[in-house]
């Protein structure tokens, strides 16, 4: 029987990589996990089961899209996020600041919140942290996440430390507005930019708020790997050892080992499933670009070893062929691909770390990697 209480167990550590598990009143999250992102309420060109099969155990939605449709009182009315889209896993959703200062026109930012126009209609929309997080509520978000601001990288300091301290008086009143609510999770984002003093402090001040998890943001913003991995250093001995690590945004396989053995507990990507959209695999030996006309009479599949149809079951002519004439199949099935390599990634990296080899099973997926076309 599930939980009614929002918990965090790890089970094993393996230098400072670890493997737990957030359990929770909709079911158990695996960690190191990766959650796929499902923006519009859909993880694009895959059936929810599908996504479940693949090991999934928690998918990404988004406040900023799903606010402007089909809107968040609609979205309640119709029984919430997870009977819509036919998840009955957990699902965590972001705030909405990140993609408001993506996506949006005419945004701005002062203490009270965001004010900006929508992307699809330009409709004027005010957001709060108070709304952000009564929004999340209606959508019937399990784990749910401060607003907040991240800057886009190279930034002079005041601007990262004016955006830092903004998201820490912004937790705080995100942390009021959730109130208590034992079977869900109220996160908060570490800032900073590439700062390390300014990560640490930002550590520091969101752990006195004593809040269920704590993600870092503001990273895979323009920053080569190298910064990503010094912030997740500078930060994550900050950040207490009982309570679950969350990388927003990252990243290529690469950087999700990197990270995994920085001590981080859950990622989230839109890489696997846009770049699938786009006609690129990802496979034990590296990426494959299927619009390449060198696969235009290969009859072997991605790879004959996967547990997964896509890889192992079509011929990489066939997908070359599907990516070429622009068909949804090529779409679904390299998506269908793509996630499933990011689900096995994350159990192989689950049990090595349980098993205490951690570092082998990195040094060996690279040289898989490494076998990759060029
Ligand atoms: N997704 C990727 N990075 C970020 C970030 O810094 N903040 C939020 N809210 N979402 C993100």
């Amino acid at each position: 029987m599930n939980p009614t209480n929002f918990g965090f167990s790890l089970h094993a550590q393996d230098g400072a990589a670890r493997t737990g598990e957030i359990t929770m009143p909709r079911g158990r999250i695996r960690t190191p996990a990766f959650m796929p992102v499902g923006t519009a309420a859909t993880v694009k060109a895959m059936y929810a089961s599908q996504v479940r099969e693949l090991g999934a155990d928690v998918v990404l939605g988004n406040t900023y899209h799903l606010m402007l449709r089909p809107g968040a009182e609609r979205m309640a009315r119709l029984g919430g996020l997870h009977r819509f889209m036919q998840w009955d896993g957990p699902i965590l959703t972001d705030s909405g600041g990140f993609q408001v200062m993506s996506l949006s026109a005419l945004r701005k930012i002062d203490e009270t919140g965001v004010t900006f126009r929508s992307h699809i209609d330009g409709t004027a929309y005010e957001m709060s942290p108070e709304r952000s997080i009564e929004i999340q509520g209606l959508l019937g978000s399990d784990i749910q996440m401060q607003l907040d601001e991240c800057v886009r990288l190279p930034a002079e300091r005041a601007e990262i430390e004016k955006a830092m301290r903004l998201s820490l008086r912004w937790a705080e009143r995100c942390r009021v507005a959730f109130g208590e609510q034992p079977g869900k999770a109220m996160f908060g984002i570490v800032q900073g930019g590439d700062l390390t003093d300014l990560r640490a402090e930002s550590a520091r001040e969101l752990v006195d708020l004593d809040l269920k998890g704590y993600a870092i943001g503001g990273l895979a913003v323009g920053e080569p790997q190298a910064v990503m991995f010094t912030m997740i250093e500078a930060t994550e001995p900050h950040l207490p050892q009982n309570k679950p690590r969350y990388l927003m945004g990252v990243g290529t396989p690469d950087d999700i080992l990197g990270a995994v053995a920085r001590g981080i507990d859950m990622f989230d990507c839109v890489m696997p499933t846009r770049a699938g959209r786009h006609g690129l695999a990802y496979t034990r030996n590296g990426r494959v670009n299927l619009r390449n006309a060198r696969w235009a009479e290969a009859i072997e599949p991605l790879d004959e070893l996967s547990s997964c149809p896509a890889a192992r079951d079509y011929s990489r002519a066939y997908l070359h062929h599907l990516v070429r004439s622009n068909e949804i199949l090529g779409m679904m099935l390299l998506t269908w691909n793509n996630l499933a390599y990011y689900q096995d990634l994350m159990a192989g990296a689950r049990a090595a770390i349980r098993e205490g080899r951690f570092v082998d099973y990195c040094a060996e997926t690279r040289e898989g990697w490494a076998r990759s076309e060029k």
